[in-house]
C-alpha cells in the first residue's frame, strides 16, 4: 500500500501565533484616503495579508529563536560573527565576508568604492535598490535581460537569463575600463522572481574572465534559484540544494545580499568577495556608514539568528513547499483568468496588471491602481513594480514606461497557511469580475528619487 497525498502540507507546525489585521471596509476605505492611496504608508495593523514584501517578514524557526538567546555581543570579534561568516563561506566559498545590516548597504559600499561617474554596471535586471545605489555614484545601471523574460505570459524555464551576446558587445562599445563589474540577481526580482539558469552564469562568468571583469552576485534568493536549477536544469536533479549553490558562487567574485529574504530573518546581509583590494577599500567605507567589520549594524544575535537560517533555508523539503506554495497561488490567479508572469517565480506571484487592467494606460499606474484596490476590498497589501517603482526616465527627463506593469504578491516566508492563499486567490478573481470600479491614477506627490515608498497619488474619475 502507498498512499500519495494530493494535499500539499506546511512542513511545519505553528508554535506561536500572531493576529492579523480583521477591519471592516468602512475603516479600510478611510486608512487608504489617510494614505494617499499609497499602500506604504498604510498602518500595518491595518493589514489583514501583508504581501508588500517577503523581505524580513518570514517567520523563524524554534531553532533561530534559541540560537538568539547565545548571541554573542562583543564589539570586535563575537562568536556570532564567526558563525556567520563560516556558514556564508561554506555556501559562496568566498574569501571575505563583510556582515551589512540589510541588502542596500552591501550595494552601497560596494558601489561607491568601485564606481566612477562614467561607470556602467550591466546586470539582468537591476533591483530598485541596486539600481538607486548605482545612480547616486552618477554611474549608468543597465538591464540586459534574455528577450523571453520581458514576455510575461511565455512560460520558459530560466526566464531570469542574461543576453550574453549584448554583454559582450556592450564591453566592445564602451571598452572594459568603463564596467567595474557586472551584476546577476538570483532569483530576478524586478522580473518576476524568474530564476538564472546555471548554464547563463557559466556564460556570463566566461565572458567576465575573459575581459578581466568581476562578477558579482544580488543573492537574495540563492536557494530558491537553487532549487529551479535542481527542477528545471538537465543534470541537478540529484545534486542538492547546498551543492548547486556553492557551484551557483563559483562562477562569481563576490555577492551582495540581503539576508532578509533566503537568510530567513528579519535583518541582515552580507557583502563578501575574494579580491584583496576590493575588501580594503570596501572595509574603510563600512566603518563610518556600518559599524565594525565584525558586526556590520547588526546584534550578535541578529548573526546566531542568520547562521542558522542559511542552514535552514537549503532544505529541499522546505524548498520544495515554498516554490508550490508560490506556484498553488499562481495557478488559483491564472484559473480566474488573471494574466500573471509565467511560470510562477520563487517568492511571489506577479499579476500582470497592464493587461488585466487593460482600460488604464501606463502612465495613470494600473499596478499601483489595482494595489489600492485589493487593499480596499480585502485587507491585502500588495506592490506595484512598473512604471511608478521603476521610475525609467526619456533622454528628456520624461517619464518612460516600465516593461511591463505588474503587481507582486510577495509571500513572506513560513507564514501564511494555503488558506491565507484561498483568501488571496478569491480577492483577486473579485477584482478581475469588477474591474470597470478601478480607475487610473495620478500623483499628489512623488519624490525624485524612490518615488514608490512616499508617493501619494488621487483616483481619475
Ligand atoms: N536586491 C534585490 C534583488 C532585492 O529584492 C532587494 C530587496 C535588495 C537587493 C535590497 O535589499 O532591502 O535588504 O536592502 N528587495 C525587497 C523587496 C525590499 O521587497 O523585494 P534590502
Amino acid at each position: 500500500m502507498s498512499f500519495t497525498a494530493r494535499t500539499e502540507i506546511e512542513p511545519f507546525r505553528i508554535k506561536s501565533v500572531e493576529p492579523i489585521g480583521i477591519t471592516s471596509p468602512a475603516q479600510r476605505q478611510a486608512a487608504l484616503k489617510e494614505a494617499g492611496l499609497n499602500i506604504f504608508n498604510l498602518k500595518a495593523e491595518d493589514v489583514l495579508i501583508d504581501l508588500l514584501t517577503d523581505s524580513g517578514t518570514g517567520a523563524m524557526s524554534a531553532a533561530q529563536w534559541s540560537a538568539m538567546m547565545i548571541g554573542d555581543e562583543s564589539y570586535a570579534g563575537s562568536r556570532s560573527f564567526y558563525k556567520y561568516e563560516g556558514q556564508i563561506k561554506k555556501i559562496t566559498g568566498f574569501k571575505y565576508v563583510l556582515p551589512t545590516h540589510q541588502g542596500r548597504s552591501a550595494e552601497n559600499i560596494l558601489f561607491s568604492a568601485i564606481l566612477k561617474p562614467d561607470s556602467i554596471v550591466p546586470s539582468n535586471t537591476h533591483f530598485d535598490t541596486t539600481r538607486a545605489n548605482v545612480e547616486l555614484q552618477g554611474a549608468e545601471a543597465d538591464d540586459l535581460l534574455v528577450a523571453e523574460g520581458k514576455q510575461p505570459m511565455l512560460e520558459a524555464p530560466f526566464k531570469g537569463n542574461m543576453d550574453v551576446a549584448r554583454l559582450e558587445d556592450l564591453i566592445k562599445r564602451v571598452g572594459r575600463e568603463r564596467i567595474p563589474v557586472v551584476m546577476m540577481t538570483v532569483t530576478n526580482n524586478g522580473g518576476g522572481g524568474q530564476p538564472v539558469s546555471m548554464a547563463n552564469l557559466r556564460e556570463v562568468s566566461q565572458v567576465c574572465r575573459k575581459y578581466g571583469i568581476p562578477f558579482f552576485i544580488d543573492a537574495c534568493r540563492f536557494a530558491e534559484n537553487a532549487m529551479f536549477i535542481k527542477r528545471r536544469e538537465a543534470g541537478y536533479a540529484d545534486k542538492s540544494p547546498l551543492e548547486i549553490t556553492q557551484e551557483m558562487f563559483s562562477y562569481a567574485d563576490g555577492a551582495t545580499m540581503s539576508a532578509k529574504k533566503d537568510g530567513l530573518a528579519n535583518i541582515g546581509g552580507f557583502l563578501a568577495m575574494n579580491d584583496d583590494h576590493w575588501i580594503e577599500l570596501c572595509r574603510n567605507r563600512m566603518i563610518p556608514i556600518e559599524g565594525f567589520v565584525t558586526y556590520g549594524g547588526l546584534a550578535g544575535y541578529d548573526m546566531e539568528a542568520l547562521a542558522v537560517g542559511l542552514e535552514e533555508v537549503l532544505d529541499e523539503n522546505y524548498l520544495n513547499y515554498r516554490l508550490n506554495q508560490t506556484a498553488y497561488l499562481g495557478q488559483k490567479i491564472l484559473d480566474a483568468g488573471v494574466p500573471i508572469v509565467r511560470p510562477t517565480g520563487g517568492h511571489a506571484v506577479f499579476i500582470d496588471a497592464g493587461a488585466m487592467l487593460s482600460h488604464i494606460p501606463w502612465n495613470q499606474y494600473p499596478g499601483t491602481a489595482l494595489s489600492a484596490y485589493l487593499y480596499e476590498i480585502a485587507g491585502i497589501r500588495s506592490c506595484e513594480i512598473g512604471t511608478v517603482l521603476f521610475g525609467l526616465k526619456n533622454p528628456d527627463g520624461s517619464d518612460a514606461p516600465a516593461p511591463n506593469e505588474l503587481l507582486r504578491l510577495a509571500i513572506p516566508r513560513r507564514m501564511y497557511t494555503r488558506s491565507h492563499m484561498d483568501y488571496v486567490a478569491e480577492a483577486v478573481a473579485y477584482a478581475a469580475e469588477h474591474k470597470n470600479e478601478i480607475h487610473g491614477l495620478r500623483f499628489t506627490y512623488a519624490a525624485p528619487v524612490l518615488r514608490h515608498f512616499t508617493a501619494r497619488y488621487e483616483w481619475i474619475s
